[in-house]
């Protein structure tokens, strides 16, 4: 499957693209190392993320997550990613949402672009009715983006995710599906 924006391309890549995913995750570390888990160093392995792509894809066809990387139109370059996770269906039908931009495309709106098509490909093509997105406080990138995209605030998670080393509080958020429809019987 493949989202086409007006700056990016959006797949789901196989580990035939792990050298372009470790690439950014090697570039990015120090950028994104204050809002991710402590990673160890052999997290930046081709063969860590080979075994990952390959587990995406399985979980892509599952429909138990999408995880999306947004390249440039060449394919050359991981511009960022975004990741919606813990998709359930039944009475639910509602996700997490988690996302990261390169330090060299931040501040141009491109992941507002990437999860603005995302979020419509989950909503329409998945029919979920809620997604989830959770942020540290004191991220006000991440608040502003959410912000921006319609979230709404529903509260605050005292001690709730383990980040750069430290179990952190977070601000809780969500945004709902305008289209929902129910699902057939
Ligand atoms: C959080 C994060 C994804 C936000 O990325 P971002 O580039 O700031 O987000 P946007 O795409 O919405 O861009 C907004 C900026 O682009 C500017 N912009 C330019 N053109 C724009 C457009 N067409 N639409 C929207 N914004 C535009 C805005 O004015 C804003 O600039 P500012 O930062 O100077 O205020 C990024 O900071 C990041 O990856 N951080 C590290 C990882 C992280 O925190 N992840 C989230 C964990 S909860």
């Amino acid at each position: 499957m493949r989202i086409k924006t007006d700056r990016t391309v959006i797949e789901v890549l196989s580990s035939d693209d792990a050298e372009l995913m470790l690439k950014y995750h090697i570039e990015n570390k120090d950028h994104l190392a204050p809002w991710e888990p402590t990673r160890s160093e052999d997290y930046f392995t081709i063969e860590n993320f080979s075994a990952m792509l390959s587990d995406n894809h399985k979980s892509y066809r599952d429909k138990t997550a999408l995880k999306f990387a947004a390249l440039t139109p060449d394919r050359t370059e991981v511009i960022a990613v975004c990741n919606f996770t813990n998709i359930v269906f039944g009475a639910f039908q509602a996700c997490n949402l988690g996302y990261s931009i390169a330090r060299n495309h931040q501040g141009r709106g491109l992941m507002s672009e990437v999860l603005g098509a995302t979020i419509a490909y989950v909503f329409d093509e998945l029919n979920l009715h809620r997604i989830m997105a959770n942020y540290i406080p004191n991220n006000a990138r991440s608040s502003a983006i959410l912000d921006r995209l319609g979230f709404e605030r529903e509260g605050l998670a005292k001690s709730y995710l383990q980040i750069a080393g430290k179990w952190q509080d977070h601000v809780l958020t969500s945004k709902i599906n305008p289209k929902h429809q129910a699902p057939n019987k």
